[in-house]
């Protein structure tokens, strides 16, 4: 069976039996700061699990993107040397949602393997949580495996967990037992065993509780299950190869190294293999991640990324010098394209972001690799590599320590680890700052209305209150820090790029500042210092700061028109990147793999404000997001939908965006928008910076006056005034080089009389010359040309051009004098505030003013030295 087959079996028997088909998430998590990237199946469904969302199915069948190279889930480090290990996967699954539970579950998946896809019942064990005698039970005795077959094992092996919090349950797992060639032939050999004999193949986790920061395992209102399988384990065992890397998912990819490396797969030694290995799966977790739009990053998800593709240049170097990763692309995309299309829409700013990444990359990569091999010259080759090393390597080279883990073993040496990471928590805690974004105890049945779409001034009861000391209270006293949530609230939390809003509360006639807002489940939060007692159940009024809200509104509808205008000129593989809402301006990323010229740029702006002269009328439906697809809307990742309530904003004939946003009620208030700044955060992204309404007209205002000025003071028309200042710069350089030359010829002509006015004295003789506005390097000039005249110490002394602080240039000639008697006359110089340095026998220093009591400084050191 071909993996494409693969696929549609999956779906269709989970669709067979009332299972609705759920299309893979982003890889970037949709609003969810626990996670680096989507890493199982159940990500986009957390919130179902929870109970803080509902949907119209109790039932799913997905296909997911994963990545795990970070945080919890992390196979890095194994990728390229197991015939498993991989970043990047396709995790299938079958979840309930309060509906079947663990015989349904069971019965499902055991079908699906014996009956659907065949493989042989007699090669398939299961292991179970030691303490779930239910599941053992199933498997016995509605199953039928026989007691050999089924292992307990504990929670590191058999309870699955999302990340450090979240839902979490005990699971049973499947294994195929490939045979004695893979591993132990003992009898006693079963899964858990770390040989390679038994292939785990599916997860089943029985969602039961919701694991809270402090390790407390709460029940889950309703209990759930979530499956995953891995798509390339599967093919590995249906199509009977050894390891993932010879399935139909990456044989094309092992297949297009070859051809760009001029070596053999199948022939090569372990090493070689590796790196084939290596480099087929990172460039699909590149890929995936980067059309995705994530971007490599210092940190975050963004640094995940950079590792992946660093620790892939380090590969690709043993397959060949040619820097080949980024071209790999197109393979990725013949084997996943069909699923993932946009994988075939981004191809081009996929490869300019690997290109780049690893073209800046390759000259650290050598010089790294340099310090290393010194380093192992040097101390023998048992020397373990140390934590200050592995930091400096990372620090100034830019290797992730994955990186360097990976050479260390190629030598056989480990890495402090501990060493490591204790350079880098010192190094975090002088650069980190805190987030600042504290997790609420919020009942996670609570909700707020939020009303500040229609509204910008509520009142509603208090229904919960949290203390300074983050405590759950009914009752919070005056004076103190609190954090209130009402029932409904006109605050708008920041979200999709808008900011919070600004605004005041009134409690019993005391107004307030609200000083923070938080959105945690369905609840809403602020903080304020309490004017008064406040007490679960006291109404509040909530008013939103009017002029700060009417910004924000123009700037984020501004944004849609730019987004579209975007669209428009450049096609529409063009995705955004973020995006930021403020009061004061708008920012949009997104990703662009060819320049933008300024002609573009004005093209854009004109159409923005074309669109805002038409006075479009904006509206807002809500929608299932299959709809809102299908109608061609626009989506960002890392948004986080509910498919079956999608909010769109649209502006008939522009654009139509799912956008939880607040939007001016027609695109003419919006006013005026001007483009105030285009630049390249990052490789292959794009910054547009741009200002609307008042803000846009009294920049037009001040660019209009400042241009009127100096019309005015030119004395000729305003569209000459570029022409013309740039004609007078022109003439300033060339009136600056007559200049010097002038300066030059008077220094010539006036070294005599300097060189006749030498002080002698019985060992040195010593001239100083003072001049006036004369840059540095001519001072330096002048008084070497002076030394090579006239034998003996000059100094040539002088105003810089235009400024006030002065330079000094104090040379002996050649044999007259040692560095260490000039650090001397250095040092004794201070007296006459004269600091700088010594280079052979010339001092080079400055003062911030023209000094008093040189010459007797001069004369002090010349006859301490003079023997
Ligand atoms: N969430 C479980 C896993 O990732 C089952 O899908 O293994």
């Amino acid at each position: 069976m071909k993996s494409s087959e693969l696929r549609h079996a999956f779906f269709t028997f989970f669709t067979q039996r009332g299972h609705t088909s759920v299309p893979s998430s982003s890889l970037i998590p949709a609003d969810d700061p626990t996670l680096l990237f989507a890493n199982a199946g159940m990500n986009q469904f957390k919130g179902l699990f929870l109970g803080t969302e509902q949907r119209t199915y109790t039932r799913a069948v997905s296909i997911q993107k994963c990545i795990r190279a970070g945080g919890k889930h992390n196979d890095l480090e194994n990728v390229g040397f197991t015939d498993r290990h991989l970043t990047f996967f396709e995790m299938m699954g079958n979840f309930s949602f309060g509906d079947y539970f663990k015989h349904e579950a069971i019965l499902f998946a055991w079908e699906f393997l014996t009956n659907t896809i065949a493989l042989n019942p007699d090669t398939l064990w299961v292991s179970v949580f030691e303490q779930d005698n239910e599941a053992y039970d199933i498997w016995h005795t509605h199953i039928g495996i026989p007691r050999q077959r089924i292992i307990r094992l504990g929670a590191r092996d058999n309870f699955w967990q999302m990340g450090d919090t979240g839902p979490c349950g005990p699971c049973t797992e499947i294994y195929v037992d490939r045979g004695t060639n893979y591993g132990c032939a003992e009898n006693t050999c079963a899964p858990g065993c770390h040989c390679n004999r038994f292939l785990e193949i599916w997860n089943l986790v029985f969602m039961q509780y919701n694991r809270q920061s402090d390790g407390i395992d709460l029940p889950l209102a309703k209990t759930g299950v979530d499956t995953g399988m891995g798509l390339d384990r599967l093919c590995a065992v249906v199509q009977n190869v050894s390891s993932v890397f010879e399935t139909d998912l990456f044989m094309p990819i092992i297949t297009a190294i070859e051809r760009l490396s001029e070596k053999r797969y199948a022939s090569s030694t372990p090493d070689i293999k590796a790196a084939f290995r290596v480099l087929a799966d990172h460039i699909r977790s590149t890929t995936c991640a980067i059309a995705d739009g994530c971007v490599p990053a210092a940190d975050g998800r963004g640094y995940v990324l950079r590792k992946i593709i660093r620790r892939a240049a380090l590969f690709a170097q043993k397959l060949s010098p040619e820097p080949f990763f980024p071209a790999l692309v197109d393979s990725v995309i013949s084997t996943l394209g069909p699923w993932y299309p946009d994988l075939t829409t981004r191809r081009d700013v996929i490869y300019t972001i690997l290109s780049q990444e690893v073209e800046q990359f390759s000259r650290n990569l050598t010089r790294g690799t340099q310090v290393l091999t010194n380093h192992f010259t040097e101390s023998g080759p048992a020397h373990t590599i140390s934590g200050t090393m592995a930091f400096t390597l990372y620090d100034t080279y830019g290797f992730p320590l994955e990186l360097t883990k990976v050479i260390a073993h190629e030598h056989g040496v480990s890495v402090d680890v501990a060493g490591f990471e204790k350079e880098m928590d010192r190094q975090r805690a002088q650069s980190i700052k805190k987030s600042g974004t504290p997790v609420l105890p919020i009942p996670t049945t609570m909700s707020t209305t939020f009303t500040g779409y229609s509204e910008l001034l509520s009142k509603a009861p208090v229904q919960a209150l949290i203390t300074e000391h983050n405590t759950l209270t009914t009752t919070v006293e005056s004076g103190t820090d609190c954090w209130v949530i009402t029932t409904q609230t006109p605050f708008y939390v920041e979200c999709g790029g808008q900011v919070s809003d600004q605004g005041v509360v009134q409690i019993n006639g005391y107004t307030t500042p609200i000083t923070g807002l938080l959105k945690q489940g369905n609840a809403i939060a602020f903080r304020i210092t309490a004017p008064q007692q406040i007490r679960c159940g006291d109404f509040i009024t909530m008013q939103v700061d009017q002029q700060a809200r009417a910004q924000t509104t123009k700037n984020h509808t501004a944004t849609h028109l730019l987004q579209a205008a975007l669209m428009a000129q450049f096609g529409p593989s063009i995705k955004q990147a973020g995006s930021l809402v403020t009061p004061h301006y708008l920012r949009f990323d997104f990703s662009c793999a060819v320049p933008v010229t300024t002609a573009q740029l004005q093209s854009i702006e004109t159409i923005i404000n074309e669109q805002i002269c038409n006075n479009i009328p904006v509206n807002t439906r809500i929608t299932t997001l299959a709809e809102a697809q299908q109608a061609g809307v626009t989506a960002f990742f890392g948004e986080k939908y509910n498919p079956e309530q999608v909010r769109v904003v649209a502006i008939p004939g522009v654009s139509a965006e799912l956008c939880g946003g607040t939007h001016v009620r027609a695109t003419g208030d919006i006013g005026l928008c001007k483009i105030t700044e285009l630049s390249s955060p990052s490789a292959g992204n794009k910054r547009i910076v741009a200002v609307t309404g008042p803000t846009a007209f009294r920049l037009f205002q001040t660019i209009a006056s400042t241009a009127k000025s100096i019309s005015l003071q030119l004395r000729v028309p305003e569209e000459r005034v570029y022409d013309t200042v740039a004609g007078q710069q022109e003439h300033i350089k060339q009136l600056h080089t007559q200049l010097r030359t002038n300066r030059k010829e008077l220094i010539t002509l006036r070294m005599p009389r300097w060189v006749e006015q030498m002080h002698t004295t019985s060992s040195l003789s010593y001239g100083i010359v003072v001049l006036e506005q004369v840059p540095v390097d001519e001072l330096r000039d002048a008084a070497q040309q002076l030394a090579a005249q006239a034998s003996g110490l000059w100094c040539v002394i002088g105003t810089e051009l235009a400024q006030e602080k002065v330079s000094c240039i104090i040379t002996v000639t050649s044999g007259l004098s040692t560095a260490t008697a000039m650090k001397d006359l250095l040092s004794m110089l201070a007296t006459v505030h004269i600091k700088g340095g010594v280079r052979d026998t010339t001092i080079h220093g400055g003062a911030p003013r023209m000094p008093e009591g040189l010459r007797s400084v001069i004369e002090a050191w010349i006859q301490k030295h003079s023997t």
